[in-house]
């Protein structure tokens, strides 16, 4: 009843708190013989860490991940691989106000209801700290699907979004927003530093788009692979909604529009489009697996917001720690390690049932 594992043959369970001393993931169900070393790790948490830049929180977290079990001389051994980070930034004194109220839009209350208690400091575990351990984890998951590519961008920020016809791959690595489009990374940077000064906040929309998914992974009712990316991404902080495809834009096509229509190809069929995300019957069809994900404003701002005392007392919650103005920015590299699992999983699940 703990609900700290995701997957079923590739699985993880994420360990720890924002300010506890460090946070952990165990990684199951690993395939022997792969390679793996921190270095394999690291670069995808130095990816999502705070304090790069101004546009994100200033927390300085080195993150710094150590392997501790299952890899023996560089390859996986089989057995549970355990991840470590240590916490060497928690300064609880910024949260020393949650103890005693609760702040809008953060998990406070809800823990309170739930468990009667709860770690006030930093949020506890519901803090995406935890989202770090999802980063390192997903680090493995890629080790079991070589064939696949995973790409993740913001596609909007505040409601402004890039322009398509602008689409760089190689822009989203050259400014602070992981944005594929080189004006519209301009914009933000007016818009979310304006944010920043006036301690307010931004939701923004992440796309991610995984190619090289051979057809056939996936499982029909209960284990649909389009089900278990909407369970995966919403589980991130902070996310609240998930498109596969078209999503929602595919009720506004008409069946003819929304075709993804085929023909002959020399390796197998060619699709004209791909509104259905790659997916169809809850089964890769071979085309990119593409999903948006949107993230909320981070809760956490500057004005003051009424809300209630742990003794029912009427207040006001005022954010005065650490904190990123678009969250959505350092949920970038979660929603690609989110992608990287849930797939692991179904390429294994796959060779379970189908050999
Ligand atoms: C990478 C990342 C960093 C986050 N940092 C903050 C933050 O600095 N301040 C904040 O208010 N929320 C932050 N959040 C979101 C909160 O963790 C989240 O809103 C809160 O736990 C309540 O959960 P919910 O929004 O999923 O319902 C972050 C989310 C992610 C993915």
């Amino acid at each position: 009843m703990s609900w700290n594992t995701f997957g079923r043959i590739f699985r993880f369970t994420t360990w720890g708190e924002s300010h506890g001393p460090a946070i952990g993931a165990v990684v199951d169900g690993c395939p022997p013989g792969l390679t793996l070393a921190e270095e394999d790790i690291q670069p995808f948490l130095d990816a999502r860490k705070p304090g790069q830049n101004k546009f994100t929180t200033q927390r300085n977290e080195p993150d710094a991940v150590r392997i501790l079990s299952g890899v023996f001389e560089g390859r996986t051994t089989g057995t549970s691989i355990g991840l470590l980070i240590e916490n060497t930034d928690q300064r609880s004194k910024d949260y020393s106000e949650i103890a005693k109220s609760y702040r809008p839009g953060h998990a406070d209350y809800a823990y309170d209801a739930k468990y009667g208690l709860r770690d006030y400091r930093g949020g506890g575990r519901s803090s995406a700290r935890e989202t770090a351990m999802r980063v390192a984890a997903g680090a493995v998951a890629r080790q079991v699907i070589p064939e696949v590519s995973i790409l993740a961008y913001v596609a909007e920020i505040g409601g402004d979004a890039i322009d398509p016809g602008n689409f760089d791959a190689d822009e989203i690595a050259r400014n602070p927003f992981w944005c594929p489009d080189a004006a519209a990374a301009k914009r933000w940077e007016a818009l979310v530093d304006e944010a920043r000064k006036a301690g307010s906040s931004l939701g923004a929309v992440v796309e991610c788009v995984a190619t090289g998914v051979p057809a056939g992974w996936g499982a029909p009712i209960y284990a649909k692979l389009d089900a278990d990316l909407a369970a995966g991404m919403m589980s991130i902080n902070a996310v609240k909604g998930v498109e596969i495809g078209d999503g929602f834009g595919a009720a506004r096509l008409t069946g003819e529009q929304n075709a993804d229509a085929m023909s002959p190809g020399e390796d197998g069929p060619e699709f004209a489009a791909n509104h259905a995300g790659g997916i169809a019957g809850g089964i890769s069809t071979g085309q990119p697996v593409t999903c948006r994900v949107a993230f909320k404003p981070t809760s956490s701002i500057l004005t003051p917001v009424d809300s209630i005392t742990r003794d029912g007392e009427a207040t006001q919650v005022r954010t005065k720690g650490r904190h990123d103005p678009c969250v959505g920015i350092r949920g970038t590299p979660v929603v690609e390690a989110m992608m990287a699992l849930v797939l692991a999983d179904h390429k294994l699940l796959h060779r379970a049932q189908c050999g």
